[in-house]
């Protein structure tokens, strides 16, 4: 990673421990830089209607946008294990941006982390 993103991933590290999972058990955290250094956090909010759960990338991003930013620099996201986001994540990601950097992270082990460019995750994304 040439950017040292290492407080966005702590505080999606930090924003994991909100996480309402109760049938998965899987909790994730996501951490969303704004290109003017507004940090938007979210975690994953499910449901006993398991269809209607909500990401924590999404949740971030809902945030972000439902505030009136549009402009995203990076996202992290953290689980444990490590975890990719999903594929509705990504067209969310990118709906803002092919070139926003998205890092996983082990909550458990903050060394460990993945990076990419939104657009790798998810080429030939839908447009409209
Ligand atoms: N989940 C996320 O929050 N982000 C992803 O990218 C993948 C999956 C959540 C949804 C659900 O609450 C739990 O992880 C298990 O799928």
């Amino acid at each position: 990673m040439d950017q040292d993103y290492s407080k966005l991933t702590r505080q999606a590290i930090e924003a994991r421990q909100a996480s309402y999972a109760p049938y998965s058990n899987f909790k994730v955290g996501a951490a969303l830089l704004a290109k003017d250094g507004t940090i938007f956090t979210g975690c994953n909010v499910e449901n006993a209607s398991y269809g209607l759960c909500i990401c924590a990338e999404r949740a971030a991003i809902c945030k972000a946008v439902s505030e009136g930013q549009r402009e995203f620099e990076a996202i992290a996201v953290s689980a444990v294990p490590l975890a990719t986001p999903c594929g509705a994540c990504r067209q969310f990601i990118v709906e803002f941006g092919k070139d926003i950097t998205v890092i996983s992270v082990n909550a458990e082990n903050p060394d460990e982390t993945r990076t990419w460019k939104s657009s790798e995750l998810i080429p030939e994304n839908f447009e409209l």
